[in-house]
């Protein structure tokens, strides 16, 4: 069962959880009422933009072309990027809740304030 720490910008811890894999990160934010600001649950609108690390980084992972065209159109990811079906999954990457399923894995959580 995966421990998820969700955290703030400054680092505070906003909450920790032990998570059911194959939840979406969103689903599970949601239902513990983390203030990760959404708005159309649908993986769409780029709201839900959250930055994750876990042990398995650095490394290259698949990224759904939804995901990756969202991120794309709000600056969140280069334009060199649209050819890539795979991206650097790094603690500094930007990536939407909605896509975000997890798995075995524990992770820490950044949730950034709302965007302007
Ligand atoms: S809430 Fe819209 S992309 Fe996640």
């Amino acid at each position: 069962m995966p421990r998820i720490v969700f955290l703030s910008v400054s680092g505070q811890v906003l909450a920790t959880i032990a998570a059911e894999p194959g939840a979406t990160l969103i689903d599970l934010a949601r239902a513990h009422d983390i203030p990760l600001h959404w708005r159309c649950g649908q993986g769409t609108c780029g709201t839900c933009r959250v930055k994750i690390r876990h042990v398995h980084q650095p490394r290259v992972a698949d990224i759904s072309r939804k995901e990756r065209n969202v991120l794309i159109r709000h600056g969140l990811l280069s334009d060199a990027a649209v050819v890539e079906t795979a991206i650097d999954d790094v603690p500094d990457q930007w990536r939407l809740a909605c896509h975000l399923v997890l798995d075995e894995r524990d992770w820490e959580v950044m949730v950034p304030p709302p965007a302007d």
